[in-house]
């Protein structure tokens, strides 16, 4: 289909220079894709996801009150974290597999005794709690399955318990330089005055740090390119209105929110070309993608337009399991997110506010909320990952790499 290639009046003062916050700044050593939030006029790096040894305690952000509020919280067991990827206090699959691997190696820390055998009943049943905490997601699974095998090395459990953290901690390295790599690779994708399109939240907050979808954005800003995103709302919990766009903001990328239904109008009017998501888990057997429901419609629209779909993922994303999409649990949650929407009641004197659900539907109407998609290898040009971008069907050539 031929597509039109309007720029509206207003489109060039979007691409006035939108340098990266930091550049320049003498006190910003980190890289410039990395998570540099400013909070009072402080601009400070934040991970996601990390680990407080001493308190035996995983760290997050809480994302539930972003884009009002920015607080870290502490888990104190591997329950409570199982429970923070429950309830989305910590969401996105990177971030989710990294919450996992230290939930692992704190409820491997947690464990007094020195019986191997009960060690590892124990480590079976966090391993399982954790996997539980929700379902769609691959990452948790394969980091977890990393930390395992690495601390079957260990002969004693102290030696185990030590080898869990380490190897927790290197899974959260391996997420960010993932990122770093798969940035680098697709940053040639985005030229100058192009306007794309992202679904959901792959961003820092999707991650430990520096995010898939984001991570090409990310790095073609830092080359000094101009470009402009979309976010999709992403309804029923719209983590593209209120956490990419609040990453967009903070890094200072040129942005705007769009309803889910939108998209397809802009691709119409030539107002969109390029699409980047991120995903929960990629079959490398077909390369099929579960990601974000609404990926699959947004995949659809962009081949009808001729215009190039992306998915940007770490190696953790990988199932190499799986021999058809139609295998991957999708999560069902509950109808309350499709039948209202959470926001917060601005708070006094400039304070965060309240976070409130207010009902929208009809008060006699039930919902159905699936939670993913699965979008097919022919909808999608090509795979970013930490080693090129792929062809969705080639990526076996990725197996046993690290
Ligand atoms: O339900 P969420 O917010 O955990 O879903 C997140 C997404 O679907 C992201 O797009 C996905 O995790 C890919 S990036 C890690």
């Amino acid at each position: 289909m031929q597509r039109p290639n309007r720029r509206p009046q207003w489109f060039r003062t979007w691409f006035e220079p939108n340098p990266p916050p930091g550049l320049g700044d003498s006190n910003s050593s980190r890289s410039l894709q990395e998570m540099n939030v400013t909070l009072r006029g402080q601009r400070q790096h934040h991970r996601t996801v990390s680990f407080d040894a001493l308190a035996n305690a995983v760290v997050l952000i809480e994302q539930r009150l972003l884009p009002h509020d920015f607080r870290l919280v502490k888990t104190r067991d591997y329950r409570e974290t199982a429970e923070a990827i429950t309830t989305m206090i910590v969401r996105g699959a990177g971030a989710i597999g990294a919450t996992a691997a230290y939930g692992l190696a704190q409820g491997a820390r947690a464990f007094r005794g020195s019986r191997l055998d009960r060690f590892e009943k124990h480590i079976e049943t966090v391993y399982q709690t954790l996997k539980d905490a929700r379902p769609t997601a691959v990452d948790p699974v394969n980091a977890m399955n990393a930390v395992r095998e690495e601390m079957s090395m260990g002969e004693t459990v102290s030696e185990r318990q030590d080898i869990a953290f380490a190897a927790a901690s290197r899974f959260a390295e391996e997420d960010v330089e993932h990122c770093r790599a798969l940035g680098e690779h697709g940053a040639s994708l985005i030229q100058d005055g192009m306007r794309v399109l992202t679904h959901c939240n792959a961003g820092w907050l999707a991650f430990v740090d520096i995010g898939t979808a984001t991570a090409p954005m990310y790095a073609a800003q830092a080359a000094g390119r101009k470009f402009h995103v979309y976010c999709d709302e992403t309804r029923p919990r719209c983590q593209g209105a209120s956490l990419t766009a609040w990453e967009l903001a903070q890094q200072g990328i040129s942005h705007q929110i769009i309803a889910d239904s939108a998209a397809g109008f802009l691709m119409s009017r030539g107002e969109i070309d390029l699409v980047i998501v991120g995903s929960d888990r990629v079959l490398g057997k077909t390369g099929e993608v579960a990601n974000k429901i609404g990926t699959y419609t947004k995949a659809v629209l962009a081949h009808r337009h001729g215009i190039p779909f992306y998915v940007a993922i770490p190696l953790s994303t990988i199932d190499w399991e799986l021999g058809s999409g139609l295998e991957i649990p999708i999560e069902d949650r509950s109808g309350d997110e499709v039948l209202g929407a959470w926001g917060v009641i601005p708070g006094k004197g400039g304070k965060p506010g309240k976070r409130t659900y207010v009902r929208i539907a009809n008060p006699t109407s039930t919902a159905r909320n699936p939670g993913f998609d699965v979008t097919p290898p022919e909808l999608i040009t090509g795979i970013i990952t930490p080693h090129g971008i792929l062809k969705p069907k080639a990526l076996s050539k990725l197996r046993g790499k690290r």
